[in-house]
């Protein structure tokens, strides 16, 4: 009987209950950081889906949660929202006292959470993205109060294999960055896939416009971050008077572009936090 946790992601074994796009972005991130794929192990009712993650990733994968949940140290949740709760009642009798959970579920506060936990169980709240699938994601990590600081290190340690971590002390923050860098990929690939387009009705072909629209957004972002300039900074730099960028900017700003992109944050925000409203009956 092992009564000290292993405290590391490469002596851990990592559960994943829910094996869906975000999983799969986690399981892929954590293997290219160097954890054993026999160390994770992944549960999901779909066959055609546990095929391709063992065939993908090389993962032991069950069809019962319960199975997923026997010897692991980490179960991470990353199921739906709405079946979150369900899952976790199935499996809380399950569970050791020293096992570290984790949910990525949009919307389930810590106090849900733990409601549907034994007392004193390590938890936390993990809002990744799915660039962790390159090592370039970003997660906003939130633990529990009761969480003792062994676990909060665990929790950061198996996020910062896939990307950077930002450490959460106000859960009302969590819908916010829900809406910002979890749904924010699917924004930016969006944004891609119109300046592409872009570059096609200029009379690009069509695999040079893809290529181009990367490669400006990647550099775009690396700049960016790498010079610590603000944006606007960096916009003007490349605007110069009466020229071609300007005639871009004034279009962007006749299609409400920056108002769009602002609202689609509070959209994503607001259903955040409808996720996790109590149910009225
Ligand atoms: N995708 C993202 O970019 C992203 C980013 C941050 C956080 N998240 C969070 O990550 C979680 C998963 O999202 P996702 O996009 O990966 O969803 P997804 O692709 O739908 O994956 C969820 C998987 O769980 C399976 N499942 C359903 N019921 C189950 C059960 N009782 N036990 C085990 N597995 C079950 C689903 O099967 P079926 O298809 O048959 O239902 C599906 O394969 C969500 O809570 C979401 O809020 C996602």
């Amino acid at each position: 009987m092992n009564d000290q946790p292993s405290l590391s992601i490469h002596h851990s074994v990592i559960a994943f209950l829910g094996g869906g796009a975000m999983a799969g972005a986690l399981i892929h991130g954590l293997i290219r950081a160097g954890v054993s794929p026999e160390r994770l192990r992944v549960s999901d009712p779909v066959e055609k889906q546990r095929h391709l993650l063992h065939e993908r990733h090389g993962v032991p994968v069950f069809a019962d949660n319960a199975e997923a949940v026997q010897g692991a140290d980490v179960v991470i949740l990353s199921v739906k929202p709405g079946v979150v709760i369900g899952v976790l009642d199935a499996i809380a009798p399950l569970l050791q006292e020293r096992v570290l959970v984790l949910s990525i579920a949009a919307g389930i506060t810590l106090t849900t959470l733990t409601a549907h936990l034994p007392a004193n169980q390590p938890l936390a709240r993990v809002m990744p993205n799915t660039p962790a699938l390159v090592a370039a994601g970003i997660s906003a990590l939130l633990p529990s109060p009761a969480t003792p600081p062994p676990y909060r290190l665990l929790a950061r340690q198996i996020m910062e294999a896939v990307g950077l971590v930002e450490e959460l002390d106000n859960e009302a923050l969590m819908d916010g960055v829900t809406a910002l860098s979890g749904s924010g990929p699917a924004y930016v690939y969006l944004i891609a896939e119109a300046l592409s387009d872009g570059g096609v009705a200029s009379g690009l072909p069509r695999a040079l416009a893809d290529r181009l629209a990367i490669r400006t957004l990647l550099g775009s972002a690396k700049l960016l971050e790498e010079s610590g300039l603000h944006p606007g900074v960096l916009k003007n730099q490349v605007t110069s008077p009466g020229g071609t960028t300007i005639a871009g900017l004034e279009a962007l700003e006749k299609g409400a572009v920056r108002g769009a992109l602002i609202a689609a944050v509070q959209a994503a925000c607001q259903r955040s936090r409808e996720l996790g409203a109590p149910k009225k009956s």
